[in-house]
C-alpha cells in the first residue's frame, strides 16, 4: 500500500468544468475573511515566500478554490501582515486525516456524508481509510498533477495483498473520468473553447461517478454503470 504521502504528491482531482451543483455554505469561520477589496495577506506573504510555502500560494492560484482564501481550509487571520498574528486562532496547521474530512465537509456536506457511509470509513474503528485530499488533492483540486490518474490511484490498493480488484464496470468509469480530464487539458492547451453542453454533461457525470466512488456503493452503482458508460462515452466524443 502506499504511503499517505506518496499517494498525496500524484494526485488530485478533476479539471476545470464549473461544478455549480453542491451546496457551499458559508460559516462562522469566514466572517474573519478579508472584506472584498482588501488584499489577503496569506496570499500576499506566501507569494512571496521560498520552499514549500511560496508553491504552494502558486498552486491554489491555479486550483478550483482560488477564489476561497487559504483561510476558508486553514483558518488563521488573514488581515494580518505578520506571519504570527495571521497563524493563529482557529488556525490549522497540518489536519489530519479527521481533520480533513472536517475541513473538506464545511463546505462540501453530501459528498462528506457519502463518504461517511462508505467502505473506506469503516464504522468500526471510526478511522478513515482515505481522506479527501487523497483523491482529490489539497492545493490542486481541479487542476490535478499530469502524471495522476484515478485508475492508477485505486490500483494502488485495490487488486493488491488482501484487497480484490475493483468490478471492471468500476474501472471503466475511472478510466472514462482521467480520459475526459485528459481531453479537456488538450482542448485548453489548444485553445478550443469547451460547449456549454459538454460543460454541463461533465458535470453531471461527475456527480453520478462520484456518487458511487464517494459511497463505495456497489450494489447500487453497478446497475448504474452502463448508462454513465455511454454518457462519458458521447462526452468524449464531443470534445475530440
Ligand atoms: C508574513 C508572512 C506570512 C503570512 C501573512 C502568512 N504566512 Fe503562512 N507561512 C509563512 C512562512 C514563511 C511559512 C513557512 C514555515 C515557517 O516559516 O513558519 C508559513 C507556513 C504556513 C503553513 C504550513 C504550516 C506551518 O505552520 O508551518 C500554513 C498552513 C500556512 N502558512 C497558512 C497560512 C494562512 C492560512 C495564512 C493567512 C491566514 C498565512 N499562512 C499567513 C508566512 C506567512
Ligand atoms: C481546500 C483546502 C485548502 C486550501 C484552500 C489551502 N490549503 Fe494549505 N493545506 C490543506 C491541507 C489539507 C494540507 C495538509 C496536506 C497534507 O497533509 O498532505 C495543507 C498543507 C499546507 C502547507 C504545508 C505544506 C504542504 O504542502 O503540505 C502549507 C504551507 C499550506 N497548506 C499553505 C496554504 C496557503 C498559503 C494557502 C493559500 C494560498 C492554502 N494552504 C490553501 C488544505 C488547503
Ligand atoms: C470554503 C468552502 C470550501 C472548502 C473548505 C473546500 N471547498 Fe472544494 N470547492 C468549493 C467551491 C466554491 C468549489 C467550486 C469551484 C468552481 O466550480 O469554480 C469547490 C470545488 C471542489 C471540487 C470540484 C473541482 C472541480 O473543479 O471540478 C472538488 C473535488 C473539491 N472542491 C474538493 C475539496 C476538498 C478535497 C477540500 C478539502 C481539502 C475542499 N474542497 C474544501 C468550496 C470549498
Ligand atoms: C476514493 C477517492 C475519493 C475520495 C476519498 C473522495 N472523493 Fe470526491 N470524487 C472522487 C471521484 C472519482 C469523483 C468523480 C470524478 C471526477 O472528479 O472527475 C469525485 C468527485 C467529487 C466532487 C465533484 C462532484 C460532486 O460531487 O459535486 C466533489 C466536490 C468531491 N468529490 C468532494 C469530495 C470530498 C469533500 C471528499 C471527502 C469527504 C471526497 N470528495 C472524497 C473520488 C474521491
Ligand atoms: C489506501 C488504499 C485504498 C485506496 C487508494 C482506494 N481504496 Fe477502495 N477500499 C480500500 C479498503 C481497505 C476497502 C475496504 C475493503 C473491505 O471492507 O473489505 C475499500 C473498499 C472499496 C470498495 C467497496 C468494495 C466492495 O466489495 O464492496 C469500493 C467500491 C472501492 N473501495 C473503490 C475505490 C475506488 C474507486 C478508489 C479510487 C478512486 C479506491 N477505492 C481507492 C482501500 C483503498
Amino acid at each position: 500500500m502506499h504511503s499517505r504521502s506518496s499517494v498525496r504528491k500524484a494526485l488530485s482531482a478533476p479539471i476545470c468544468a464549473l461544478l455549480l451543483v453542491f451546496a457551499c455554505l458559508p460559516t462562522g469561520r469566514q466572517a474573519g475573511s478579508a472584506r472584498p477589496g482588501d488584499e489577503n495577506q496569506c496570499i500576499a506573504c506566501h507569494s512571496q515566500a521560498s520552499g514549500r510555502a511560496g508553491e504552494v500560494a502558486g498552486l491554489h492560484l491555479k486550483s478550483s478554490h482560488a477564489k476561497q482564501g487559504c483561510q476558508s481550509c486553514h483558518g488563521g487571520d488573514p488581515s494580518q501582515q505578520e506571519k504570527l498574528r495571521a497563524h493563529s486562532g482557529g488556525f490549522i496547521s497540518a489536519p489530519d486525516r479527521a481533520e480533513t474530512l472536517a475541513m473538506c465537509g464545511r463546505c462540501h456536506s453530501s459528498a462528506l456524508r457519502e463518504f461517511e457511509r462508505s467502505r473506506h470509513f469503516p464504522e468500526s474503528r471510526n478511522i478513515p481509510r482515505l481522506d479527501c485530499a487523497e483523491c482529490h488533492g489539497t492545493h490542486t483540486v481541479g487542476n490535478p498533477p499530469e502524471t495522476f490518474g484515478y485508475v492508477a490511484l485505486c490500483t494502488s490498493c485495490h487488486g493488491l495483498e488482501y484487497l480484490p480488484e475493483l468490478p471492471e464496470p468500476v474501472t471503466q468509469m475511472l478510466a472514462l473520468t482521467d480520459d475526459l480530464q485528459d481531453a479537456v487539458r488538450v482542448a485548453e492547451r489548444q485553445n478550443r473553447p469547451l460547449s456549454a453542453d459538454f460543460i454541463t454533461g461533465r458535470r453531471r457525470l461527475r456527480r453520478n461517478i462520484a456518487e458511487i466512488v464517494h459511497s463505495t456503493d456497489l450494489q447500487s452503482g453497478l446497475p448504474r454503470a452502463p448508462d454513465i458508460l455511454r454518457r462519458g462515452e458521447s462526452l468524449k466524443a464531443m470534445v475530440k
